[in-house]
């Protein structure tokens, strides 16, 4: 990996915290008379999931003992989404169930990161009526949590720092991986493109691409440690490299990607329509571990809605778009996300959502109920949708969905393909793996399956996933 002096000089800096972090909870362990426990609780996106992992790596770099049973936990740390209303009031009703544990362990400590803590109603509601929580960070400044975390357990009063943005990217943080097999790798981080709706580009701020040789020197190093599946983590990779001087651009930091030794399978989102290239298809066709599946968002079946969703396509562009894709990768597995009751949609844009999901024949979709989120342009637009008529909307996509994608999934039934194990099933006996296409498949098999690739046969399509057995190979 790159090393210049002014990231040495950080490195020292964030090995210095971890210490004093250290020393302080070695104290306290001494004090109980037994290891102290943290627990890192993620919401939202895969971007937080991996942001988690750097949290849970600190954790366990400063001598906590992990757990995700809360109510054993000595800290807990809620990793929080904004993205839409519901995610919010999901922490919220949270924090009262800690508050009673707190009841119960005055010890405990509480904190809360990630999106929510950038806004700034939040964080003032969360000072005022929530005391159970004594350490807050938010999105810019998570590399700084170990140097909030040697002040609490030092000073045992509340700690909140936050940052209104940042063009920093720190590296070598400690990391500690859910899956050995498989991880996210940040390419950006931050979003420029404003979509009328959203709060992502207000809670991370502005587009900053990761070095090149950074990612691919974390690639490398993930391939030694046993990982096979890696996926490119950004809220539009497609415009990676955009703020770095050098010219590299998604398409050939995906090759590099996909030609490291010892990764069987790259995949990457989020890929906004507007800046997915021909370059980018030619690289997906002809890399073999690059997986044949894309996540292609569209938000609206209507160019009138899209417009006003600051999208920069058009229906017919993205239905251009799929065929392109679709002509260089017949089989490829296609997934949107899609907003249903966005201020004033009509039923005629609503129609051509569904239209589109039947054109398309999408593999599955995320559907979400439009959700106003303050500070965004279109949460202060008057023709804002009913509730009723906006639920109404969203169980018609969620029926056109199922019988689209039913349809679409069965199309590799009877097929071998490979599956990489992921985890065993809860009925017991049985495994559950994803084929390159990313759809699930349960078969039988054991745990030691886990991580490994099996060839299994798609014996039986059961809607959004497949029932297979393993085919075994006839050694030559
Ligand atoms: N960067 C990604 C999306 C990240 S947010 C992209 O542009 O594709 C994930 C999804 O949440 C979005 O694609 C959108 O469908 C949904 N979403 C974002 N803001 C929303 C809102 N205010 N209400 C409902 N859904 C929203
Ligand atoms: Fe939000 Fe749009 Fe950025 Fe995606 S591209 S994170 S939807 S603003
Ligand atoms: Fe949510 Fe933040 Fe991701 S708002 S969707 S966790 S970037």
């Amino acid at each position: 990996m790159t090393m210049n002096s002014a990231s040495m000089e950080e490195e020292l800096q964030l090995q210095k915290n971890i210490d004093e972090a250290k020393e302080a909870l070695e104290l306290l362990t001494r004090q109980k008379g037994r290891p102290l426990r943290s627990s890192i609780v993620t919401f939202g996106c895969q971007m937080n999931a991996r942001d988690s992992e750097k949290l849970r790596g600190i954790c366990e770099a400063v001598g906590f003992e992990d757990t995700e049973r809360e109510e054993e936990a000595d800290f807990i740390l809620y990793n929080t989404c904004t993205v839409r209303e519901n995610a919010d009031q999901h922490v919220y009703g949270r924090l009262g169930i800690l508050t009673g544990l707190k009841k119960k362990n005055p010890d405990l400590i509480v904190g809360l990161c990630g999106c929510m803590m950038q806004e700034e109603q939040v964080v003032a509601k969360i000072r005022k009526s929530y005391p159970v929580v004594e350490l807050i960070f938010g999105t810019h400044n998570l590399f700084t949590f170990p140097k909030l975390l040697a002040r609490i357990l030092k000073e045992r009063r509340r700690v909140i720092e936050l940052w209104d943005g940042t063009d920093r990217i720190v590296e070598h943080l400690p990391v500690k991986r859910k899956y050995k097999f498989k991880s996210g790798v940040n390419i950006m981080f931050g979003c420029n493109n404003f979509c009328s709706y959203c709060i992502v580009p207000y809670v991370r701020g502005r587009e900053r691409s990761r070095d090149a040789r950074d990612i691919l020197g974390e690639i490398r190093t993930l391939a030694a440690d046993g990982v096979r599946e890696i996926m490119l983590l950004g809220q539009n990779v497609n415009s990676y490299g955009k703020t770095l001087a050098d010219s590299i651009r998604f398409p050939e930091l995906l090759r590099m990607a996909a030609r490291t030794e010892g990764i069987d399978r790259v995949r990457f989102m989020t890929s906004h329509p507007k800046d997915l290239s021909d370059e980018l298809i030619e690289v997906m066709a002809s890399e073999s571990s690059i997986c044949p599946h894309l996540h292609l968002p569209v938000q609206s079946g209507s160019t009138r809605i899209l417009k006003r969703m600051n999208r920069h396509y058009t229906r017919e562009d993205y239905l251009q778009l799929v065929s392109r894709i679709r002509s260089a990768m017949p089989d490829i597995s296609l997934t949107p996300d899609i907003i249903v009751g966005f201020p004033g949609e009509t039923e005629e844009d609503f129609a051509e959502t569904l239209s589109l999901v039947r054109e398309v024949g999408f593999d599955s979709a995320f559907t979400f109920l439009y959700s106003k989120r303050s500070g965004t342009p279109a949460a202060v637009w008057e023709e804002q949708v009913d509730d009723e008529t906006a639920h109404r909307r969203f169980d018609r996509l969620l029926e056109t969905v199922r019988i689209s994608a039913e349809k679409a999934c069965a199309r590799f039934e009877g097929r071998t393909m490979e599956v990489l194990v992921e985890e065993e099933n809860k009925e017991p006996g049985l495994v559950s793996g994803r084929i390159p296409h990313n759809l699930t498949v349960h078969f039988p098999g054991t745990k030691e399956q886990i991580g490994q690739l099996v060839p299994v046969r798609l014996v039986e399509c059961k809607g959004f996933y497949y029932v297979g057995e393993q085919v075994k190979i006839m050694q030559a």
